[in-house]
């Protein structure tokens, strides 16, 4: 390790990935049985550590054994959280819901990896909606707030 690292460089709030694409992962899947709140713990512990180095920010929605997150950062560093998350046995039946690439704001930029209850997930992106300024975003979002009104 070098002692001349360069302190991790964060985006304004709102703000494109300094002009790059910023990749974006949608997936949902099973939690395996056993495993219980404090492996969530865990895993959002381990998350914001890691994520943060990363230059990840996004949301996990957990509910109903339901596991539901959006992931959103530089390409090559999403992909490779993907192949982790992909062979952790703490969950299975992986889908992937959406992949984008884009030049534009992050959605969620102030949370390195923030867990949410699944009865206040309509909430928060109603509150993500309000703030996001591109109409990729809104469209996203208005697309998962209708999906998420037609189930319930
Ligand atoms: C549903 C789910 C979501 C996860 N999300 C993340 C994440 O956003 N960031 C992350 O670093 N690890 C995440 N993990 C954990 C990774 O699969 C992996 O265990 C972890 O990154 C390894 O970190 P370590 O090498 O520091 O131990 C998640 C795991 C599960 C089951």
């Amino acid at each position: 390790m070098s002692n001349h690292s360069i302190p991790i460089q964060y985006d304004e709030p709102g703000a494109a990935l300094g002009g790059a694409p910023l990749f974006n992962f949608v997936y949902c899947s099973q939690v395996r049985d056993g495993v219980g709140s404090a492996d969530v713990d865990n895993i959002i512990a381990a998350s914001r550590r890691r994520n943060r180095a990363q230059r990840i920010t996004g949301l996990l929605v957990f509910g109903s054994g339901v596991f539901f997150q959006w992931i959103e950062g530089p390409k090559a560093e999403v992909m490779s959280l993907v192949k982790l998350i992909e062979t952790d046995v703490r969950h299975e039946m992986m889908v992937t819901l959406s992949t984008d690439e884009e030049i534009r704001e992050r959605i969620f930029p102030t949370w390195d990896m923030e867990l949410v209850d699944a009865e206040d997930i309509q909430e928060v992106l109603q509150d993500a909606l309000q703030t996001a300024q591109d109409k990729r975003s809104i469209d996203a979002l208005q697309l998962l707030l209708d999906n998420l009104q037609a189930r319930s």
